[in-house]
């Protein structure tokens, strides 16, 4: 069955970068001018997803507004003339159809996917997180989506990461499948460096199978009574099996202060109405440094 429907867990409070996020969600913080938000849903857009759902929570509203039209504003750029701005609006309401549903309280990732059952139904989706912004020739989540097609299990996007930092991941085990694909056998949630079957890590995009709600419903809340999707992922994947993917791209962790940093200087280099300042810019002040 074809992947059509993307859920985009959104209720996080953002405590990591407070004061920006008191009253902004993380989710529209912006890498240059465009909000992360709209980077994971043009993935999904790209990767042939129509249907958009975001898990959201309090104070998340402007991410809705986000996505909405905007006539009045478009109409004032249309007579001013100013189309590129006037295509960049449109394009933010042309992505996707999107509706969003609320976590009632934040109860972990796995708590937010169970929340989009209904809208989802009885079909295969991509769950896409916010604070993985992956740059890649071929979108993340298309890249998965044709692991999905080949094997007809879900899977799970898997990046190779330093030692040390496994236990800062969801980590995976198994067998090689086939070019970058693994038959996984082992899942474990931010194991210690000692326990950790491997250093591929899990990259916030996953295809999953509907069947997912009800392992989702047969595991137990972990610390903090959050619930682990990564948990019910090692239930499904010993009754089913699961696919790891190894992704290709560069990953940026926008969740993480210098991860957000590099994020905008990398795309800041790639746009060519920023970069020649930029280089320069850089070029400049590291030559003060030494
Ligand atoms: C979540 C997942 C984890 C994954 C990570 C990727 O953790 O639970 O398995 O490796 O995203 O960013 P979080 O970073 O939200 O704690």
């Amino acid at each position: 069955m074809r992947v059509r429907k993307a859920v985009i867990p959104a209720a996080g409070l953002g405590t990591r970068f407070l004061p920006a996020t008191k009253a902004v969600p993380k989710e529209m913080l912006p890498i240059i001018d465009v909000p992360t938000i709209q980077y994971i849903v043009k993935e999904a857009a790209d990767s042939g997803i129509e249907d958009v759902i975001f898990v959201t929570g309090r104070g998340k509203n402007a991410i809705i507004d986000h996505f909405d039209y905007y006539p009045e504003l478009e109409e004032k750029l249309e007579q001013q003339g100013k189309r590129d701005l006037l295509a960049a609006l449109r394009e933010t309401s042309s992505m996707a159809k999107v509706v969003s549903i609320r976590q009632q309280e934040p109860r972990g990732l796995g708590d937010a996917v169970l929340c989009a059952r209904e809208l989802v139904g009885d079909e295969p989706f991509v769950v896409l997180l916010g604070d993985d912004l992956v740059d890649s020739a071929v979108p993340c989540a298309r890249q998965m989506i044709d692991v999905f097609e080949q094997y007809n299990k879900s899977v799970v996007a898997l990046m190779r990461v330093p030692t040390d930092e496994v236990s800062s991941f969801g980590i995976c085990g198994g067998e090689p499948l086939g070019e970058r694909a693994y038959n996984l056998d082992t899942m474990m949630e931010k194991p210690a460096v000692h326990d950790a079957p491997s250093n591929l890590a899990i990259v916030g995009r996953y295809i999953l199978k509907p069947s997912i709600f009800g392992y989702l419903e047969r595991v137990d809340p972990g610390p903090g009574k959050e619930l682990q999707l990564t948990d019910a992922m090692a239930l499904m994947m010993a009754e089913e099996g699961f696919v790891g993917c190894e992704i290709t791209g560069e990953r940026y962790d926008t969740g993480d202060k210098f991860g957000f940093l590099q994020a905008n200087i990398a795309f800041g280099l790639k746009r060519r109405d920023i970069a020649p300042r930029l280089r320069a810019y850089m070029r400049d002040i590291l030559q003060q440094e030494i």
